[in-house]
């Protein structure tokens, strides 16, 4: 049977602010707590509010590893005012921009697990660019372009143990299902095609792909 999150835990992902579904949470919660027992971190990209990052916490605090999470904190395209997924509460009245780190931190010290994150406010291709350690696990959620999915990709797979777990989150084959675009479909099937990875389950838009082997992970 699959590894579930308590029920405080279950009841503080529901109660934050963000796009995961029930369903989709339930089985991010297994691969991280799988991944987890590598005793590695977990790698996270795409913030926002900490929906997401609740259940990362929670599953790595049981095997006493961390979880990273990245984002610059300024919202994806589609969440920009004028957009459906735009939320004004995330506004920062000072700046006039998008500013989710103080809801983000909120959200994860009401749930008791900010001791096992650490929070890194940049942009995803920066922060891989200067990264060194392996991880357990890699979760993207981020930027829904060609262009953020890509980078996400390649920024971060390479990064994926041997063993280890790469999440995908809003991977949609039908385009009719989604509108902000296919790029999270396009970064699933380059890691398919790359060699290095075997997909373990689909869970509606969440893919769970084990690292496998070396592939080939940089574009040519
Ligand atoms: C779909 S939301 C993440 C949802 C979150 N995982 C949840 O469960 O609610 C995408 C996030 O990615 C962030 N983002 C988009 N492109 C980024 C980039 N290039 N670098 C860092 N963060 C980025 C946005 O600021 C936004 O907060």
């Amino acid at each position: 049977m699959a590894v579930e999150p308590g029920p405080d835990v279950l009841d503080a992902f529901e109660a934050a602010k963000g796009f995961m579904p029930v369903k989709e949470g339930l089985a991010l919660y297994a691969a991280a707590a799988e991944a987890a027992a590598l005793g590695l971190p977990l790698l996270e990209v795409g913030t926002y509010c900490g929906r997401s990052t609740i259940l990362l916490a929670d599953a790595a605090r049981a095997a006493g590893v961390s979880v990273i999470t990245v984002d610059h904190h300024r919202g994806s395209e589609e969440q920009q005012p004028g957009w459906d997924y735009h939320d004004p509460a995330t506004v920062d009245p000072e700046l006039g921009r998008m500013d989710t780190l103080p809801t983000f931190r909120r959200t994860l010290h009401r749930a008791g697990l900010e001791d096992h994150v650490i929070a890194v406010v940049g942009r995803s291709p920066q922060v891989a660019a200067v990264w060194r350690t392996p991880v357990g696990l890699v979760f993207i959620d981020g930027g829904h372009t060609d262009e953020h999915a890509n980078a996400d990709y390649e920024g971060w797979a390479p990064h994926v143990a041997e063993g280890g777990l790469l999440v995908i989150h809003d991977v949609f084959p039908d385009p009719v299902d989604e509108w902000t675009g296919q790029a999270p479909y396009r970064i699933y099937l380059r890691a398919l095609e790359s060699g290095a990875f075997t997909e373990v389950s689909a869970t509606d838009s969440l893919r769970v792909l084990r690292r496998t082997g070396a592939g080939s992970l940089r574009r040519d």
